[in-house]
């Protein structure tokens, strides 16, 4: 398993072509993206801005393969996944393989301890569980909530869960992360610690990250930054100040 991670065409990088996306149909309808054009190059970590309703969930959606496009183009690594259509005859495996996702809510497993919830996704695309675990308690120890890490989910504050829910995307070393508002709930020391080790995951492994942010806390933290307004994106130069 787990192939599409490994071959050379998922190394990394996103690009992004006069991406559409309309929910609804007739007088319901909401054109959420007009015309998006972005490049993240691998070893790249970027900031998506804009002010609320301005598409930035569903532009992470789209690309997450999560819902579908209505037109343009996607395309990670050397893989063009959407033109007008999905290309890729596997969606759930894209998903599983080649993203890291990080939303505002954990959505962590009730169920599995804090390291299980981690080293699942890697276990699933076939690593050893001892291995799995170890990789997990790297991670958590990375994010500073080792000390939890035989707790359920229901035990851990919010920031607590949350960086949890940053080591699960990391797990797979995915090509690709996509982190809607992953700072959110966290106080700014922890904040600056997340964006620390997303840029380290991001050169080490040439990772391509978008960041959607409002936290004026990690803005400074960025190099280039995309603004959305009206369903369209302009690019910024950011500080790219690690404090
Ligand atoms: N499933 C849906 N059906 C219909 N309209 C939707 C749906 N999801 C989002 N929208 C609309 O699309 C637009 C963009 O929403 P989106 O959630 O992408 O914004 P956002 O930039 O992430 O906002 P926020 O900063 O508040 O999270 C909004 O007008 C929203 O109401
Ligand atoms: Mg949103």
């Amino acid at each position: 398993m787990n192939t599409a991670a490994n071959t050379p065409s998922a190394a990394g990088g996103i690009r992004i072509e006069g991406l559409r996306k309309v929910y609804g149909k007739g007088d319901n309808a909401v054109e959420a993206l007009k015309d998006v054009n972005m490049v993240v190059a691998p070893g790249e970590v970027v900031g998506l801005v804009g002010p609320s309703g301005s598409g930035k969930s569903t532009l992470l959606k789209c690309l997450g393969a999560i819902i579908e496009p209505t037109s343009g183009r996607m395309t990670l690594g050397n893989d063009l996944i959407y033109d007008n259509g999905w290309r890729v005859p596997d969606l759930r495996a894209l998903r599983r393989d080649r993203i890291g996702f990080i939303f505002q809510a954990p959505y962590l497993i009730p169920f599995l301890d804090v390291t299980d919830n981690v080293a699942l996704l890697p276990m699933l695309a076939g690593v050893g569980n001892a291995t799995a675990r170890a990789t997990a308690l790297e991670l958590l120890t990375a994010l500073d909530v080792h000390h939890r890490a035989k707790a359920e989910p229901s035990q851990l504050s919010g920031g607590e869960q949350q960086r949890v829910s940053i080591a699960r995307a990391l797990a797979n070393r995915p090509p690709v992360i996509l982190a809607d508002e992953p700072t959110a709930p966290l106080d700014s020391e922890r904040a600056l610690g997340v964006m620390r080790i997303l840029n380290q995951m991001a050169v080490q492994a040439q990772t391509a990250i978008i960041v959607v942010t409002h936290d004026e806390k990690i803005i400074p933290t960025f190099k280039r930054i995309y603004h959305i307004r009206d369903g369209q994106t302009i690019e910024e130069a950011g500080e790219g100040r690690m404090l």
